[in-house]
């Protein structure tokens, strides 16, 4: 058992808390740990894929601040495979993990190697995506996930001229022809993303502004598995083929994601919408300020991305992992909107930007996130 570790490393104060925490499910078990020193603590990390960018920033800043704390850090991605990730998460915690960071692919699809962490008195935090249908998650950190959503349609009005960039109306009545995307339904934060979109584009769609000329409008009709930029490609040119083969053209698109944003901006230019906004191209949205989308806002093609500071959600994944290790609950800012299935799961939120090409600068580059060169060449040095 974990706890009988901690406690010949803690001493007598440890063995009275070990004793008392038992370990169990949702407890924080590393609670006898206190005294133990970082350095004989290992971390498991288990992010969901490399091929997107942000996720290589997150397991980077999560690995690097939580060795800088001391700790010895496991950090494995799953190449976006579901057994992949439960099977590393198991290797995890039989190679004696002390605590799990999880991005989960497929929220509901960790349940029994949660109960091993629990039965093990190893606590779970939750990384940016909630893990559903279980009680053996103890934290949850993240952004506001629903004002990312009413960002990218806040973004998408003000690109449409319907809203200026402080949020008020600036005019423009449309009718504009508008398609949805929406993210992975196996991710919870898709559904929140979604659901603040929507009930910002709304009234606009109720009032005629805007105008969702395929009718679908439902976020099963318009998810996109595993948030591949390929498969938003493709339902893209399937749009265009099906609704505006007669000559009707789309001037705005949620999208919910940098990665599927490029997807449907190419095919918009294949069907010969232009190069540039300037152009032609409608108002694509996006999400995560990757850097090959980045460089398509400065160039005037994508016009928006949400900027989520991956630095600063690694902090508060360390933060709240260091509290759990020395035997205490993490701060929580919200203790009511992320209801897993089983329990409302206690989180933090943080905060994100709606970026555009006139604040690149001071929100992207300014801040160190991206170089100027890297900006201009589209991609990380
Ligand atoms: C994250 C987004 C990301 C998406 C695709 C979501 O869970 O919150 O930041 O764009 O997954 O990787």
């Amino acid at each position: 058992m974990k706890s009988i570790r901690f406690v010949a490393l803690g001493g007598v104060l440890a063995l009275g808390l070990a004793a008392c925490s038992g370990g169990g499910a949702g407890s924080g078990g590393a609670e006898g740990g206190t005294d133990a020193e970082p350095s004989d603590l290992t971390i498991g990390v288990a992010m969901p894929t490399e091929t997107s960018e942000r996720w290589i920033a997150d397991g980077d800043a999560v690995k690097s601040q939580l060795e800088e704390a001391g700790y010895t850090v496991d950090l494995q991605y799953a190449a976006d495979d579901i057994p992949t990730q439960a099977q590393q998460i198991d290797q995890m915690i039989t190679k004696g993990a002390d605590l799990l960071i999880v991005a989960s692919i497929d929220g509901t699809a960790l349940a029994n190697q949660l109960q091993a962490a629990a039965d093990q008195g190893i606590p779970v935090i939750a990384y940016d995506r909630l893990i559903r249908d279980t009680e053996n998650v103890d934290f949850y950190v993240t952004f506001d996930n629903y004002n990312v959503g009413v960002q990218q349609a806040t973004s998408l009005l003000v690109g449409l001229g319907i809203l200026d960039a402080e949020g008020n109306e600036a005019g423009a009545t449309g009718p504009f022809n508008i398609e949805l995307f929406a993210g992975s339904l196996d991710d919870n934060n898709a559904h929140f993303f979604f659901q603040g979109a929507m009930d910002t584009l709304q009234p606009y769609i109720d009032n005629g502004t805007l105008v969702v000329k395929s009718g679908q409008t439902e976020i099963e009709q318009v998810a996109t598995l595993r948030w591949l930029q390929e498969t938003a490609q493709k339902r893209m040119e399937d749009l265009l083929t099906s609704t505006y083969a007669g000559g009707d053209k789309v001037d705005g698109v949620l999208s919910p994601y940098d990665g599927i944003s490029r997807g449907i901006i190419t095919a918009l230019q294949n069907a010969g919408y232009g190069d540039s906004i300037e152009a032609g191209l409608p108002i694509v949205t996006g999400q995560d300020a990757e850097i090959a989308s980045v460089k398509l806002i400065n160039d005037g093609v994508q016009f928006s991305t949400i900027f989520k500071d991956t630095r600063k959600l690694a902090e508060q994944a360390v933060v709240s992992a260091q509290a759990f290790l020395d035997g205490e609950e993490p701060e929580a800012n919200n203790t009511e909107d992320y209801d897993n299935g089983v329990k409302v799961v206690p989180s933090y939120l943080l905060e994100s930007d709606i970026v555009y090409a006139d604040n690149i600068q001071s929100l992207l580059i300014d801040s160190g996130y991206w170089t100027e060169e890297e900006v201009a060449a589209g991609q990380a040095d």
